[in-house]
């Protein structure tokens, strides 16, 4: 009878941890839209389009992150290398800034999580 509950407790601890491990992978797209906000939008837009006011001298110009069918060529992996090693890091155009230097991870997932939520379908 102790195995069973040893392993039951087992189970349960298991569960526990991948439900964090889930929890953390997603990023809270909340506590992103102020970062985004703050240091993104100038470039990439307050929607997300691509449209920021520094985006005209931009070439090439950041993607369009409303567009889900683009969006969903790219992994959350590659969105959170380009964030933050920035483009020339994940070999894209130099002009997308590193941020390493400036954002933590959990900040760089919630932001993956925001731009994540551009795409409405
Ligand atoms: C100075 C302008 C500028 C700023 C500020 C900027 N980006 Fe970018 N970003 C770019 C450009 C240009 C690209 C396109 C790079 C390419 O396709 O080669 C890009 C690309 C990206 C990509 C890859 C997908 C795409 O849009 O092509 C992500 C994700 C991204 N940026 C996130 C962010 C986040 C998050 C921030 C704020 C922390 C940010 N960027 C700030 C210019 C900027």
């Amino acid at each position: 009878m102790r195995g069973t509950l040893a392993v039951f407790i087992f189970l349960l601890f298991l569960l526990a941890t991948a439900d964090l491990g889930r929890a953390q992978a997603k990023g809270d797209a909340k506590a992103g839209k102020t970062k985004y906000d703050q240091l993104c939008a100038g470039c990439h837009g307050t929607k997300g389009k691509g449209d920021g006011p520094a985006a005209a001298a931009l070439n090439p110009k950041p993607r369009d992150h409303t567009d889900c069918k683009g969006m969903a060529k790219e992994s959350d992996d590659s969105l959170f290398k380009v964030i933050k090693e920035g483009g020339q890091g994940a070999g894209r155009s130099p002009l997308m800034p590193p941020w390493k230097a400036s954002l933590k991870d959990p900040d760089v997932q919630n932001l993956v999580a925001y731009i994540r939520s551009f795409c409405k379908k």
